[in-house]
Parts: structure tokens; sequence; C-alpha cells
């Protein structure tokens, strides 16, 4: 799908890292090089001509992630450098204000460290409790099991949208529901479902939710926090500085511009913003229904392959995303990618950041496939044959 669209893929390579971050295409590299070449300038702080076309691009883009997301207000959608931050922003500059000792956040082993170390910070610096949901036999997270962790304690939810090993799309309609009837918060990480599922954060009824640009065919450093307007009102700043504040005297008085624009202290990540726009403008020309159609009958194709190998072992065959983690029977993950690498075959190999889910698995490293828009049978058949040599792997690693 819109191989041409992607430079780099003009190399001999086979990338399934997108779990990692995703490829760019040509129409983002150039839109921001037109900002570096055409019109650099600052935003917001110019009345010259660069810095009013400037200013429009980035500001656009705000509406464009709204529409993306389904908010309700572009003033919803905060600029950040990426999930990390967006996390960290909620954690510490929402609930550490809104939670207090013996509260409860209820999420599940399989979360990213993003999603989970402010938690265990926030469990160590005031005393609520971080409680886990277990996984289902294939590692997925029920909402039944979910429902039975419930009780008055439970003040917020925090889960990924899609488990960025496991490959698990969460039931965030239903989570959503149960938290607007018992009046909880509902926290989404949504790094691994931009793009390849469908936001709906009204539908969902999700009080905030983080994603990054660069997992999504946008440029690193720039992502997204969305809030519901009226949590973002309560919510406070983590960065101090430019363009955030209205007002600031030698007495000690300052006062804070609105929301969005009160999160957003010094010159933000301008390239990129604008890049991520344009990463949006070209997923939807494609439409995220099609890339994920795409991603699962791929990731079908190499199920169906790789059942054939006898040494191959799956651990999340059945998840409906294009992520798919294994390992070759008796191999060290890092190794098998090692030899992967030999044909030019990219895989990421390791924990993945979620070193909690050994806890359930059994086991700490695994290889990961992570599909995109642009991978195809042939990636898989090349992958494939890759795996079927897998008894020379010594012969490659060592
Ligand atoms: N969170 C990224 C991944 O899963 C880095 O690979």
């Amino acid at each position: 799908m819109n191989r041409e669209d992607f430079p780099v893929l003009k190399k001999d390579i086979v990338y399934f890292d997108n779990g990692a971050t995703t490829l760019k295409p040509k129409c983002v590299i150039s839109k921001m090089d037109d900002y570096y070449l055409n019109h650099t300038s600052n935003i917001h702080r110019g009345e010259y001509d660069f810095s009013i076309i400037t200013n429009r691009l980035y500001d656009e883009v705000r509406g464009l992630v709204k529409h993306f997301i389904n908010a309700e207000s572009e003033k919803e959608i905060v600029y950040t450098s990426g999930t990390t931050e967006s996390m960290n922003m909620i954690v510490f500059g929402f609930m550490m204000q809104h939670l207090k000792k013996g509260d409860v956040v209820l999420t599940d082993r399989a979360e990213h460290a993003s999603s989970v170390l402010p938690w265990l910070v926030l469990q160590k610096r005031i005393g609520i409790e971080v409680r886990y949901v277990d996984l289902e036999d294939d590692y997925s997270l029920s909402v039944e099991k979910l429902k039975k962790q419930i009780d008055d304690k439970v003040k917020v939810i925090s889960i990924a949208h899609i488990s960025n090993v496991v490959g698990d799309i969460r039931d965030t309609y239903s989570i959503g529901k149960i938290c607007k009837s018992k009046g909880i918060y509902f926290v989404v990480d949504a790094a691994q479902a931009a793009s390849h599922i469908p936001i709906d954060v009204l539908k969902d009824n999700i009080s905030f939710m983080g994603f990054s640009g660069h997992k999504m065919a946008g440029p690193t450093g720039v992502g997204i926090l969305y809030g519901k307007y009226d949590l973002l009102e309560e919510m406070e700043p983590l960065k101090y500085g430019g363009g955030m504040n209205q007002e600031f005297e030698s007495s000690g008085d300052f006062e804070l511009k609105e929301v969005p624009i009160k999160f957003e202290a010094g010159t933000p990540p301008i390239a990129e913003v604008i890049g991520l726009g344009e990463a949006i403008r070209y997923i939807e020309s494609i439409g995220v229904v099609n890339i994920h159609k795409h991603e699962v009958e791929l990731k079908r194709y190499l199920v169906s392959k790789l059942k054939n190998i006898p040494n191959i072992i799956l651990y999340n065959e059945n998840s409906e995303s294009g992520i798919l983690a294994f390992n070759i029977d008796g191999v060290f993950a890092q190794d098998t990618a090692i030899f992967l690498n030999h044909y030019n075959i990219y895989v990421r190999a390791g924990n993945h950041c979620t070193k909690m889910l050994k806890e359930e698995m059994n086991i700490r490293n695994t290889c990961r496939i992570s599909m995109y828009l642009y991978n195809n049978k042939e990636d898989v058949d090349r992958l494939v044959d890759a795996l079927l040599k897998s008894e020379d792997i010594f012969k490659v690693v060592i």
C-alpha cells in the first residue's frame, strides 16, 4: 500500500519495527523542509509574513487532530513532545492534585513504561495504590476481569488502546461506559493505536489520552495530549516560561494563558507539529479503517506461514492488530533480531519497555513484528524465508 510514498523503502530493507517508529512519507518530509527552507520563524511572536504563514500552519494542526480523534474542541488538543510527556502531564499535572492516599489506579501488566512508571512514582509519592487486572491466557485484557477489580477506591482506569507487545485492541467503548457510570477517570495511551484503528474520545468517554507523531508517519519530537476541556482547566502545567503566560510582575503575581496554550511553554517543535498535520492528512487520504484491514490481513498471512515452521513460538496470533510477538525455540530474541538483520529484515527484540509482562508470560524477551500500511506479502515472504534458514542462526550471529 503506497510504498512509493516512502523514499527509504527504495533501500533493500523489510521494515517491521513500526511499533517503535514508522517510516515517513515524502509529503511529511517536504512539508517540514518547506518550513525550514521557506518560512523559518517562531510562532505567536512575530508580525511579519514568515511568522504569519507559520502561525497558520501550526495552529491549523489542532483542528486536524480534533477531527482525527473526534474531540469536542480544538482547545482540548495540547501539543507535547510525545506520549511519554503526555502521560507524565496527566499524572503529575492533574492526578497528583486530584488523587489521595488509598485511591486506586487500575491498570495491567502489559503496559508500556510511560503508561505505568508515572503511576508507580505517584504510588511512592502520595500513597495511591496501583492495581493490576490479570490478563487472559492469550495475554489480552478482558472487560469482565477488569470489572471484577472495580470497587469504590478505583478512581482511575489507565490502559493502552493497543498493547505494544501483545497487540490486543482494548474495548475502550465498554470500559469508557463503565468509567462514566462510576465517575472514574479514563486514561488511554494511544501510542500504538493512532493511525492503526479509528479513535473516538467522545464515544469512548476518554478523560485523557496521549499519542506520538513518530508512530503515525509523522516526525519525532511531537505528540498530543488530549483532555476533556474542564479537566484541562483544572490541570497544572509542568513547564513554565514564554508563550504560556499572560502577565508576570516583580510582586510575584502572574497570570497564565488559557487552555491549551498554558501547557506549551517555550518554543515548541514547530516543524514537527506542521509535519504531524501533514501525516494526519496523509493517513486520512488512505483511511484508518483501510490501514487496519490491511495490517490484519497481512498478520493473518504471516501467522498462517509461521505456523508451518515447527520451532517458531507465537505468543499472540489472534490479536486483531498488526503486532506479532514470537521467538525461535531455544534462541535468545536479540540473536534472532541480529540474524534477521543479516537479511535486511528489521524487527525489535527485547522486553519492549513492558517489563511487567514477564510476570504474566513467564518469558522476558520476544521478537516483535509490527506492521504498517506499506508492509506487503513480499515482506512477509522474505521474513518467512529467513526464518526457514534459522538452523544457520549461530553461523550468522557468532
Ligand atoms: N514504545 C515503543 C515500542 O514499543 C518504543 O517499540
